[in-house]
This record gives structure tokens, C-alpha cells and sequence, in this order.
């Protein structure tokens, strides 16, 4: 589908991208390069990130791809000076890296609900924590009042509630509050905006092949639009934070999800 922005709109950014090598990551990732990003793009696993890569240079895209966990602070730490260094400079922060598998409650050790929260929640964090001297104005490369801005993958589980996903639903309700918290800090000291988006469920996604068909086709039912979301359509809401269009949008989870949290859970 054709972007409705400029093909400049990022020309002379550069975005660091956790979870950038598959699913809604890569998407945006994609995106980001096609409006005129640098792309770097940090994953666990060396083939994902190789295939990833090749792929946005066959689009024309600068990139990198970058080995790390998000769980780990070394890697945190390494993967964002290598991004500033290798590109000079480092604008935007898409935190997509997620973990994810459904299970209830009560077959859920501890150490399961900690993995994901570590992922999810601590890993937004330590990431955005150690991006904060590139990001900020006046970093490497910025205009002494120009900050950069952060975008964090939500979701909606936690608005109500969702079967078998507590570790989820609780880490994403962190990640929004980490949003707020930042938007509120950052925001004020260093000119970053830090923004949110939530998306619904989304077609060709690994959260989406977790549900059975028949979670699937209850959830149509509760959408006013009627159908699943594309992972452009996540993609369009991060070019619009990321560009100057969303300049003035600061401490906002943008819901990307056709209107589905309209309703209540059926079960
Ligand atoms: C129950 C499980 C489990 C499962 C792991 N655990 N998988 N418990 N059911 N299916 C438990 C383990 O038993 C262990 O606890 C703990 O979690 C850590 O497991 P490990 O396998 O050692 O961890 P690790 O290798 O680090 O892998 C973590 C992972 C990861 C979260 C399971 O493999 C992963 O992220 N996979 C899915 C990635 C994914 O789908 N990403 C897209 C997310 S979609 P014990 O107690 O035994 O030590 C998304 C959208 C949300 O986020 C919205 C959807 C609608």
C-alpha cells in the first residue's frame, strides 16, 4: 500500500529498532528506512536478523543488524553505542522486542510471568534508559533544543482483561505507565517525546498465530471495522510519531486496533 507521508519525512534520522527483525518491528523498520531512516535493527537470534537485513538493503535501506537481548544490560549498552557510532547519531527508539506464549494463570510459574516482564517491561526500559545521551538535545549529532523521541509497542490486553495472558497484560501495563513516566521526565528536560502504540490484532503476526480460528473469529465480531489490522498500519502510526506530524504528541499510547477495545471480552 502507498504511504500517505512524504518520502523524506525521516531524511537524515537514524532509528534503533529492539524486536526490528520480524513481525511489526520489521515492518516498521522497513518503513521507517522507505520515508528516509537509517535503520539499525537488534534481535536474539543471528538468521533473523541476517535475512532482515538483507532485505532492507535490497529496499535501499542503510542498516545494521545488532545481536543483543533486552534483558541483558550489556547488550543493551553495546548495541546502542554501536548504532550512534556506526551512524553518527541516533533519533529514534521503537521498542518492539516482545515475549509471548499463552498460559493460565495458575500453570504459570513465577519465573514465566518474570521472563516476560523482564522482557517487555524491564527491557523498554534499560533500552530507553541507555539511549537517553544520544536522544536527548544537544546529543551527538542534535541541535542544542532538538530531542529525539521513543515509541513503545503496547497492547491491549490490560485495558480489560485477557484469558491466559496475565505476564502480558501486566508488562504492557507497565510499558504504558514506563511511557507516561518518560513523556513527563523527558519530555521536560531533554525535548524527547516518548510515545506509545497499541495495536489490536494484527494479521501475519506471531501474536496472532498464537489464538485458535474461533478466538480469531470472535474478535471480528468485536471490531466495528470488521477486520484485522496489517502491520502497515502499525507502521503509519510510528512514521506519524516519529516525523513531525506527531512533534506535539507526547506521553500517548496510540490505539491502532480498529476500534476493538470498544467492547467487552466475550467469554
Ligand atoms: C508456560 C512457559 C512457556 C509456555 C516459556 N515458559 N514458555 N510457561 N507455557 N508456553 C516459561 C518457562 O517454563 C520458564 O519458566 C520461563 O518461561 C522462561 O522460559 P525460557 O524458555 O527459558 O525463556 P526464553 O528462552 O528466554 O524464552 C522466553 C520466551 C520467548 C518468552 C518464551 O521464547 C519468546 O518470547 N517467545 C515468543 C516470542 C513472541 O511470540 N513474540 C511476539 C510477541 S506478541 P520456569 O519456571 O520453567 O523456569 C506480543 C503481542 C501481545 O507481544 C498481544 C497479543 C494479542
Amino acid at each position: 500500500m502507498e504511504s500517505p507521508f512524504k518520502e523524506d519525512a525521516l531524511k537524515g534520522k537514524v532509528a534503533l529498532l529492539t524486536g526490528g527483525g520480524s513481525g511489526i518491528g520489521f515492518e516498521i523498520a522497513l518503513q521507517l528506512g522507505n520515508h528516509g531512516a537509517s535503520v539499525a535493527i537488534m534481535g536474539r537470534r543471528k538468521n533473523v536478523l541476517d535475512s532482515a537485513v538483507a532485505s532492507l538493503h535490497y529496499h535501499g535501506i542503510p542498516c545494521i543488524g545488532l545481536e543483543g537481548d533486552v534483558r541483558k544490560k550489556e547488550d543493551a549498552v553495546r548495541v546502542v553505542e554501536s548504532t550512534a557510532k556506526h551512524f553518527g547519531r541516533l533519533d529514534i527508539l521503537v521498542n518492539a522486542a516482545a515475549g509471548n506464549f499463552l498460559v493460565a494463570a495458575e500453570d504459570l510459574s513465577p519465573n514465566g510471568f518474570r521472563t516476560v516482564m523482564e522482557i517487555d517491561s524491564v527491557g523498554t526500559f534499560t533500552m530507553c534508559h541507555e539511549a537517553l545521551k544520544y536522544l536527548k538535545k544537544g546529543g551527538l549529532g542534535k541541535e542544542p533544543s532538538c530531542g529525539g523521541t521513543i515509541i513503545n509497542i503496547s497492547a491491549t490486553l490490560h485495558y480489560t482483561a485477557s484469558w491466559y495472558q496475565i505476564h502480558v497484560s501486566a508488562a504492557k501495563a507497565a510499558v504504558d505507565s514506563i511511557t507516561r513516566s518518560l513523556a513527563l521526565e523527558w519530555g521536560t528536560d531533554y525535548d524527547i517525546t516518548v510515545n506509545g502504540i497499541a495495536p489490536g490484532p494484527i494479521k501475519d503476526t506471531a501474536g496472532l498465530s498464537k489464538l485458535k480460528p474461533e478466538e480469531i473469529s470472535s474478535t471480528f465480531e468485536k471490531m466495528p471495522l470488521y477486520k484485522l489490522g496489517d502491520k502497515w498500519d502499525i507502521a503509519m502510526a510510528a512514521i506519524y510519531l516519529a516525523s513531525d506530524s506527531g512533534k506535539h504528541v507526547n506521553g500517548m499510547t496510540l490505539l491502532v486496533d480498529g476500534g476493538q477495545w470498544l467492547s467487552s471480552p466475550r467469554h
